[in-house]
């Protein structure tokens, strides 16, 4: 058309109109249907997060111990799907177990994942809320070579999923209040982030009038990249091999800065926040707190704070404005609880999953909603003859 603008990466085109979730980049400002994060992460649970981006306002008590019933009562997976798991190599990424095995499930409801019929779309809310921290552990046991426990709904939804990581079948599992509320904290710092990629693709995908299913997963292949989810397992490994290299983090941050190899200092700098990422700044604060708690010193949280005291007084990062973001610090704290460096972006997905199924639903709601179809400017070849003609 004639108004077609060139916006790579979608720095200034807005795609939707949306009431989840609020972010002013300049001023560090986070917040859930008008709540900041600081209060929720403090004083929230996952799931009365999950409901609030769902359905607009903080739940009562008694529709947020209905929410919390139901997703208990949807936490078994078909045995067929456990066996799904047998048919990828243990040295499997969980991130694409995780993807694979929720478009694996929407096989099992066919017929009823309508995006049109509204008890189709309550239901498979539900249905992915349950079973998606089921498969994350799964995917987790899998590569640990350990047997899949069955889930306890006597738990809460944390200490549920901390149990199906970490316990073993012989063994009662003691469940540690630090590390359970850590995790929850960590848990309601991503449910959202507005229209970033794996939320947009969320949206394009569902625009389509693909199922709830197929656009989540499709979601959790675009939080895979490291330059959106997959950062927190990357920021790990560029501390462990500054670490293992013996090379000192002011001279790390020089190549950096010279772009050799294109090596960036994972978690750090975002698009939208040019300011400290509120997220970050309650993440760094957990970090301390969690692992003096856990009674755990890792010498990765010491090179962080080194290398981020050294990026904060460098020009370089100063003049670009880039700053720690939520993945700088997460890493740390999920290895110090025992996972392995694989599943951090595993937690970021079951982190997201409420924001991704809120927005699917807005975009489903939203009588202006249209399939997604970016416009490209042509640069190719003009009209030409396939030889001979
Ligand atoms: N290290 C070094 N230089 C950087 C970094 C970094 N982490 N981030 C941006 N820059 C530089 C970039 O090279 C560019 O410099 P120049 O103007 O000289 O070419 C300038 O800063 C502007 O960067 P940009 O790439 O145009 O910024 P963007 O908004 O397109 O990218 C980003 C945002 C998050 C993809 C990027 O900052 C990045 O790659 N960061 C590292 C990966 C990361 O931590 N991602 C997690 C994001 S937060 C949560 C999430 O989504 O998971």
């Amino acid at each position: 058309t004639g108004h077609t603008t060139l916006d790579y990466g979608f720095v200034n085109t807005a795609a939707t109109k949306s009431a989840i979730t609020y972010i002013d980049g300049d001023e560090g400002i986070l917040r859930y249907r008008g709540y900041p994060i600081e209060q929720l992460a403090t004083n929230s649970t996952y799931l009365e997060v999950a409901w609030l981006l769902l359905y607009g306002e903080l739940p009562t008590a008694d529709q947020l111990g209905a929410f919390d019933e139901r997703i208990r009562r949807h936490t078994l997976l078909h045995e067929d799907l456990k066996r799904f798991f047998s048919s990828l190599p243990h040295t499997a990424h969980p991130m694409s177990v995780l993807s694979s095995a929720t478009a694996a499930l929407s096989t099992y409801y066919e017929g009823q994942s309508d995006p049109n019929n509204p008890e189709h779309v309550e239901l498979n809310t539900i249905r992915l809320l349950a079973k998606l921290p089921v498969i994350a552990a799964y995917a987790h046991k899998k590569s640990v070579g350990q047997a899949f426990l069955y889930p306890d709904n006597s738990l809460s939804f944390v200490d549920n999923f901390l149990r199906l990581n970490f316990g073993v079948m012989s063994e009662q599992y003691e469940i540690n209040p630090v590390m359970s509320r850590a995790l929850e904290r960590l848990l309601i710092l991503h449910e959202d982030h507005e229209q970033n990629a794996s939320t947009s693709t969320v949206r394009l995908v569902g625009s389509t009038g693909a199922n709830q299913f197929s656009s989540i997963s499709a979601g959790i292949n675009a939080l895979y990249g490291p330059l959106h989810g997959g950062a927190n397992e990357a920021v790990l490994d560029m501390l462990a091999r500054i670490r293992d290299s013996g090379e000192s983090v002011q001279r790390f941050v020089e190549r950096v800065k010279n772009k050799e190899d294109g090596v960036k200092l994972m978690g750090f700098g975002h698009r939208v926040y040019k300011n400290y990422d509120p997220r970050a700044k309650l993440v760094k604060e957990s970090a301390d707190e969690v692992l003096t708690e856990l009674g755990v010193h890792d010498p990765l949280l010491d090179l962080a704070k080194e290398l981020e005291d050294i990026a904060l007084n460098d020009d370089y990062f100063r003049e670009r404005r880039l700053y720690p973001n939520v993945d700088f610090y997460t890493g740390v704290i999920y290895k110090a609880m025992g996972f392995p460096t694989r599943m951090f972006t595993v937690l970021f997905a079951i982190g997201r999953l409420p924001g991704w199924l809120a927005h699917w639903r807005e975009m489903q709601n939203d009588p202006q909603t249209k399939i997604g179809r970016p416009q490209q400017l042509y640069t190719g070849s003009p009209r030409r003859d396939y030889p001979g003609v």
